[in-house]
């Protein structure tokens, strides 16, 4: 496999939507991006420039919009944690007009699939003008973000063309792994894993994940053939991916979905729940397994119809779905596949384009 344009990647051949085929191969981007970013003694080898850019900043902001915004979401916690570097994370389209008070040397990172995304591209203007340093993560070299920023680093995921994104959100989840990865071994900071044996792990997951589709298409025809609306509630990590899967939802099968932290829903919210009102829990991290099950009871008794999807070792009896078991800190790599192939299954039987969602462009050029 490699991401280089040819015919085949811009055909469907054997599959009936470009969202199938690209959600499949989402191992071969993973593995294809440790292959891209590996050295020969199996290190993770980025730009110097990109590691003295990352180890001199005060404090990195998070640039991005759509599903890019999301994996953006699970890169501030990848880096913070990894990196030990403070992280914003902002919706591109707010940033000039709610911008926070910057640091002192802080390093921009723009996140974008197609690199062409006008309230990015109006930020990247704006900062560049104020002298600061920008980095572009996108699977289109070339675009016009990576051509304006200082750097560009590559998610060979391969051309996209359906309109929900899908293996350009999980190429850039693990390109922001090893971002934080590098950059942690320019501090001196040790390594909480192997980061490219962890990220082999997820590939593996995703092929068996892929390979349960039956099991994806039976949960999407029991929760959301016919409903109006949908929630998705996780906590700590699973958060980030519940806000995901809701976009997802919404963007292909317009069922109204929302994600939520998991103890927020109570706050409001909960007043939507009727019976039989689904609602997708996420529960793949120990250490808050037992309170978003607390919150599963509390929809629970009031008429919802709740569906698991659970992790290996923390599973229960009775949930919908179990991951097999990959590093806490790459969940959302492995999480979100069930949860785009639950959105496909429900958007085909409920008889919409898949590929060509209403209303939606694959790239927003305009502001
Ligand atoms: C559009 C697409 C979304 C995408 C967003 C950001 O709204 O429909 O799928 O996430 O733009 O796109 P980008 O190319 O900047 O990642």
């Amino acid at each position: 496999y490699t991401a280089e344009l040819d015919a085949s990647d811009i055909e469907k051949g054997t599959y009936p939507h470009f969202m199938l085929k690209e959600i499949d191969e989402q191992p071969f981007v993973i593995r294809n991006i440790i292959q891209k970013y590996q050295n020969e003694d199996g290190t993770v080898r980025l730009d110097d420039n990109i590691r003295q850019a990352m180890s001199e900043a005060d404090r990195i902001y998070i640039i991005a919009a759509g599903t890019s915004y999301h994996a953006g979401l699970v890169g501030k916690q990848l880096i913070e944690r990894i990196a030990e570097r403070p992280v914003e994370v902002h919706i591109a389209s707010e940033f000039l007009y709610n911008m926070p008070l910057l640091s002192e040397n802080p390093l921009f990172i723009f996140i974008s699939q197609s690199g062409e995304t006008a309230d990015l591209r109006g930020v990247l203007v704006e900062i560049k003008e104020k002298g600061y340093q920008a980095l572009t993560i996108t699977n289109v070299p070339g675009s016009t973000l990576s051509r304006e920023a200082d750097f560009t680093l590559h998610t060979y995921a391969g051309p996209e063309i359906a309109v929900a994104s899908t293996k350009a959100y999980t190429a850039q989840m693990a390109v922001l792994t090893l971002l934080a990865v590098d950059t942690a071994r320019a501090r001196g900071i040790e390594l909480p894993f192997d980061p490219l044996q962890e990220l082999a792990i997820v590939a593996n997951a995703m092929e068996t994940l892929c390979g349960q589709k039956d099991q994806l298409e039976q949960i999407a025809r029991d929760y959301l053939l016919t409903t109006p609306n949908c929630f998705f509630i996780g906590r700590a990590a699973d958060y980030f991916v519940c806000l995901e899967g809701a976009l997802k939802l919404k963007e292909i099968s317009y069922i109204q979905a929302e994600g939520f932290a998991g103890g927020e829903l109570k706050h409001g919210t909960i007043a939507l729940i009727e019976d039989g009102t689904p609602v997708v829990a996420v529960a793949t991290q120990a250490h808050v397994n037992l309170s978003i099950r607390g919150n599963v009871k509390e929809v629970a008794a009031r008429g919802a119809n709740p569906c698991i999807i659970s992790m290996e070792g923390l599973d229960q009896e009775g949930d919908a779905f179990v991951l097999p078991s990959v590093h806490p800190m790459l969940s959302a790599l492995a999480t979100v596949i069930p949860l785009q192939l639950i959105s496909y299954y429900a958007a085909l039987h409920r008889g919409c384009d898949v590929d060509k969602p209403r209303n939606l462009a694959k790239s927003v050029t305009v502001e």
